[in-house]
């Protein structure tokens, strides 16, 4: 982890806020939150519990706990006392910009101070900072607290020590940091995901297939594959030994046809509800709390599985087994 981080600020405590609360609380480190919605404090409280039972089967740092957790009454507030701040507020570019302003007026100067945006460009945020070349992208993957993936990116005015800053502390928190060399929206993984998920909404759209159908064609085939071998890797061993060069020149020609569309379909009353009553069909009356309990369940145990060939995911978490007991007293190991 980056030397000297004790205390996060978590500013925006949604969905991700409250993955990277959970995060940080089972790294031993201390979490000072704020959010401007009702409730949020319970809320919050409740994420992180229904999180813990997951993190406590992967292993918890020592000092990590619960009571860690404290709740601040301003941005402003919580940055005075962070080490590092992660911002998860609303998708919003206005929002996010006039936020940053007031996160880079309460945090420290030395302090990194990292957004969650799924696509939007640091250089658009940063634009009111006092400081902009501490201000980063790290762009986590739902729950933040299991899964590795975050990418890091800055924006004109971030400097390379703080992205390096940056990517150190999240390797520090058992992540898997991926540089984005190039400020793109959208950056690398949402835009492999968005064009799986507008073809989806097509074959929706067009009646070709149930959002069950669809699941089906990715959990029991390519989905299998995708934990532990990327696309590009998985289609040159499927060239056979010639590799990428034949699966290029067997497979390529349908390129042109295309099979796929560009342009995402209207997102029209109709398709909405069919995606709804599609999922709210595959969830079979299992709530939502249910369900996250059983993904983490899942991913818990491919990344166990993953763990003894150390590949992707299971490499990470052996890498964080391994520095986990080195910072507990053999005794207690
Ligand atoms: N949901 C995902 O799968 C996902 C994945 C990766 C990144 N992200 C990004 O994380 C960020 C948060 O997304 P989310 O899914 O947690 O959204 P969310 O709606 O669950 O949570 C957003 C939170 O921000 C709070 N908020 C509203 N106005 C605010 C303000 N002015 N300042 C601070 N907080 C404010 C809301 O009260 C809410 O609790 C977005 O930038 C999103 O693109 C989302």
């Amino acid at each position: 982890m980056e030397k000297d981080v004790n205390t996060i600020a978590v500013i925006g405590t949604g969905v991700i806020g409250a993955g990277w609360a959970a995060r940080a609380l089972a790294y031993g480190l201390d979490v000072v939150a704020w959010d401007p919605g009702v409730d949020w404090q319970t809320r919050l409280k409740a994420a992180v519990e229904n999180a813990w039972p997951a993190l406590r089967k992967l292993g918890l740092y020592p000092g990590a706990s619960l009571e860690r957790l404290s709740y601040a009454d301003s941005p402003e507030e919580a940055c005075t006392a962070a080490d590092f701040v992660q911002e998860s507020a609303p998708e919003r570019l206005e929002l996010k910009r006039s936020l940053h302003a007031r996160i880079d007026a309460g945090a420290r100067a030395d302090v990194i101070i990292a957004s969650s945006t799924s696509g939007l460009l640091p250089s658009d945020f940063q634009a009111d900072c006092q400081r902009p070349e501490r201000v980063v992208v790290g762009h986590p993957f739902n729950p933040v607290y299991l899964l590795p993936l975050v990418e890091v990116l800055g924006g004109k005015k971030t400097s390379e020590g703080c992205i390096d800053r940056a990517m150190a502390f999240y390797a520090g928190i058992g992540m898997h940091p991926l540089k984005v060399r190039t400020e793109i929206e959208g950056f690398l993984s949402d835009r492999l995901q968005e064009a799986l998920w507008r073809e989806i909404l097509h074959l929706v759209n067009d009646d070709v297939a149930s959002t069950e159908e669809l699941d089906a064609a990715i959990t029991y085939g390519p989905g299998l594959r995708w934990a532990f071998m990327g696309t590009c890797l998985a289609f040159h061993m499927a060239g056979g030994d010639a590799g990428m060069h034949d699966f290029m020149k067997q497979f390529g020609p349908a390129l042109k046809l295309p099979w796929t569309k560009l342009e995402a379909p209207e997102l029209t009353p109709e398709l909405i509800e069919k995606m709804a009553v599609g999922t709210r069909k595959q969830a079979a009356g299992r709530t939502v709390k249910e369900l996250e309990r059983l993904r983490d369940d899942c991913l818990i145990a491919i990344m166990q599985a993953l763990r003894e060939y150390k590949i992707a995911a299971g490499n990470t978490l052996a890498e964080n087994e391994a520095r986990r007991k080195s910072r507990i007293p053999s005794s207690n190991a």
